[in-house]
This record gives structure tokens, sequence and C-alpha cells, in this order.
């Protein structure tokens, strides 16, 4: 499909671009008290939607940084220029630049790029998902206890998530929970099957637009997390997983939501 073709045209060329600031280390500034935004971030987007509304000048763009655009048919953009920006800002090298497309409020392609590991990942609707021409699926794990997670904590209004109660629940019934510091990448890796699960609550529509569908392209679940149907641009609250251990992670998370917890927090002292 010739907007596949073109999103994974132009992440490559982002992300070439994020690479070159990344190797110059350059400083970052402060959105909120916690939010950091680059030069690479700006000089990122403002070449993705420079490049989305030459292909496309009818497609609207949602962009993080605010360098979107209205346009007249049902196709929109999600752009995130940096995904990973505080990893980024502290040379910690694991970041991507990704693009979804929607038509008529439903995923129809994404990108992924990581331009340290030259790992591009790509998904159509109804089409599967790849990592570079390698065809992916989700992993095979079939109990929670032998998973590997992964989540995220917001920079905004920290101070009111509550993932904390379900990081540390997770982190007892399972392998493991990672922290990566990039949404994006987190679903990348669920589809391929580097990780069996991730969630994260207060996402943006851009963190988790090219990364949902190649969740479920790959044969993996996506829902809130209760349960009930996601979409990226009314859903803020992100499970993503292998399918086959969806309602295990559910249940746990139920009992979460209902303050019953199977570990408690160890006393200090
Ligand atoms: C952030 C990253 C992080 C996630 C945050 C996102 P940004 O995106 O994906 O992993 O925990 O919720 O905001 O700000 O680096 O584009
Ligand atoms: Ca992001
Ligand atoms: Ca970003």
């Amino acid at each position: 499909m010739a907007y596949l073709e073109t999103a994974a045209d132009i992440a490559r060329e982002a992300g070439a671009l994020l690479a070159n600031y990344f190797e110059r280390r350059v400083g970052f500034e402060l959105k909120g008290d916690f939010d950091l935004v680059t030069e690479a971030d700006r000089a990122s987007e403002k070449l993705v939607v420079e490049r989305l509304r030459s292909h496309f000048p009818s497609h609207s763009i949602v962009a993080e940084e605010g360098g979107g655009h209205e346009g007249s048919s049902e196709y929109c953009w999600y752009v995130d220029p940096l995904d990973g920006t505080t990893n980024f800002a502290h040379s910690y090298p694991m970041f991507n630049i990704t693009l979804g497309l929607e038509r008529a409020g439903e995923m129809i392609a994404g990108v992924i790029y990581d331009p340290l590991r030259h790992e591009l990942f790509s998904a159509e609707l109804g089409a599967g998902a790849y990592l570079n021409q390698r065809r992916i699926r989700v992993s095979n794990c079939r109990r929670l206890e032998d998973s590997l997670a992964s989540t995220g904590f917001p920079s905004r209004k920290r101070h009111l998530n509550i993932n904390i109660h379900f990081y540390h629940q997770m982190a007892m019934a399972s392998h493991g929970v990672r922290r990566s510091g990039s949404a994006a990448l987190d679903l990348a890796y669920v589809a391929c099957g580097r990780l069996d699960a991730f969630w994260e609550f207060g996402l943006k529509p851009w963190d988790m637009a090219a990364g949902s569908l190649l969740v479920r392209e790959a044969g993996g679940a996506v829902s809130d997390m209760r349960g009930g149907a996601h979409n990226v641009s009314s859903s803020p609250d992100l499970l993503a997983d292998n399918q086959t251990i969806h309602e295990q992670i559910l249940t746990l998370f139920g009992e979460v939501f209902e303050g019953r917890f199977r570990v408690p927090m160890p006393p200090i002292g």
C-alpha cells in the first residue's frame, strides 16, 4: 500500500535526523515540571509534517509538538516525532519515530522506526505486522507467571498516577516488568514477542496509534484496563498483550482496582 511505503520512507528519513542529533547530544527544555522537549523533537516533527502534507494534502495531521494540520478527508495521521524524549535527552539509547494512519476512526497503517537498531516495525490493517521484511507474531507465552511485561509512567501529572500499584502486583506475578521509556517500542516489542504484555495509563493517541495496530496485526489483544474496547483517540489507558494471557492480566488488574493486593507492599525497616 502506498501509504505504508511512504510512511516508512518518512520514518527512515526522520530517524536518521534523530540519530544525528543523538550523537551530537542536544540539550532540552521543559514543557511542564518533568516533561522534556528537545530541538530534535521539533526538527523531526517539521520534517514529518512537511513530507506528509506534500504527499497527502487532504489528510489531517495530529502531531505531538503542535505542528498538525486540519485536512478535508477522512484520513488522519498521528505523529510522535520522537517517542522516548527523556531517554534521548539523557543519551539513553531507546527512542523511535512513529506514525499511524486512521481512516474514519479505524487505524489502517502504522510504522515505528528505531534508528539506532535500524529496526522498522510496520503494519497494515488485514495484512499482518513486519519487522523490516520479516513477518512477526506475538509470543506464545501461556501463563502470566512465565511472562515478561513492560509499563510506563507519564511525565504529566505523575503524582496522580495509580500505576505503581499495578506495577508492584505485575512484578510479583511475572518474570518481571521493564520500563523502557518508549511506549511505541514497548508495543512493537509485544508485537514481535520480545515482551508478552505492555500497559500504561494516560497515553496520548500518537504514542499508541501505530503500536496498537501492530499488536493486533501480530495476533495480540488490545483493550482498556478493564477489558473494554480500545480506541486510540478516546482511550488513554491501554493494555496490549499476546492475547493468551489477556484474561489473566485483567483478573489481576480487576483485583488492584478493588484494592485487593495479592502481595502487599513490603514494610520498611
Ligand atoms: C513518552 C514515552 C514514555 C511513556 C510516556 C510518553 P514522549 O513519550 O512513550 O515511555 O511512559 O507516557 O509520554 O514524551 O517521550 O514522546
Ligand atoms: Ca510519546
Ligand atoms: Ca514525543
